[in-house]
């Protein structure tokens, strides 16, 4: 990481996308595996652009897309997805400012409480959310999918 470039955070804006989808298929192994077709980072990108766009928040270094976040509040729980930093570019602190922008903004709208789900074999990625403060709450996560999705399993 050179000092003479700048970290800073904003909207996803449309002209993002083929960096943030070659960011993703490198930082999530799930996007390139071709059995898995429900994981498909360009429906995940209209999704969120159709619903709370104002929460998918890109951190820019310079001129590349250095990193990634989706935040969400249905009005009960706030919600972090898809944070996701460049290989060449961790442990700089990124994802902890991904994380703080997307805690402020939830805050913001009168979020209490910010919920996520990590899989259980990434213990780096725990470590990473407890150094933050995260902890684990005493439930199991449960999911079903729905509408076209319904005959996927949902591992
Ligand atoms: C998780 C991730 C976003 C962290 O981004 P990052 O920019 O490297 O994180 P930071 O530099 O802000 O790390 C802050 C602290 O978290 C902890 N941490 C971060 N990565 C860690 C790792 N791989 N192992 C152990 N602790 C880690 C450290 O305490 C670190 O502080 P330090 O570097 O001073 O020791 C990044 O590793 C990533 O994109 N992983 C792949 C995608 C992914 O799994 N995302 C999470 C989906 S739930």
């Amino acid at each position: 990481m050179t000092t003479t470039a700048t970290l800073s955070i904003r909207r996803f804006e449309a002209s993002d996308t083929d960096a943030v989808v070659a960011l993703w298929q490198e930082a999530f192994p799930e996007y390139r595996d071709v059995t898995r077709p429900q994981r498909n980072p360009h429906l995940s990108i209209a999704n969120k652009l159709a619903t709370q766009p104002e929460l998918f928040f890109v951190a820019v270094f310079g001129e590349r897309i250095a990193g990634t976040v989706m935040g969400g509040y249905d009005g009960h729980r706030g919600w972090l997805y898809s944070l996701a930093v460049d290989e060449s570019l961790r442990r700089h602190g990124i994802g902890t400012r991904l994380v703080a922008h997307v805690e402020t903004a939830l805050t913001e709208r009168g979020c209490p409480k910010l919920n996520l789900q990590v899989l259980s074999a990434k213990a780096d990625v725990r470590a990473f959310y407890e150094a933050l403060g995260y902890r684990a709450d005493a439930v199991i996560s449960l999911g079903k999918r729905l509408g076209e999705l319904a005959e996927t399993p949902v591992a």
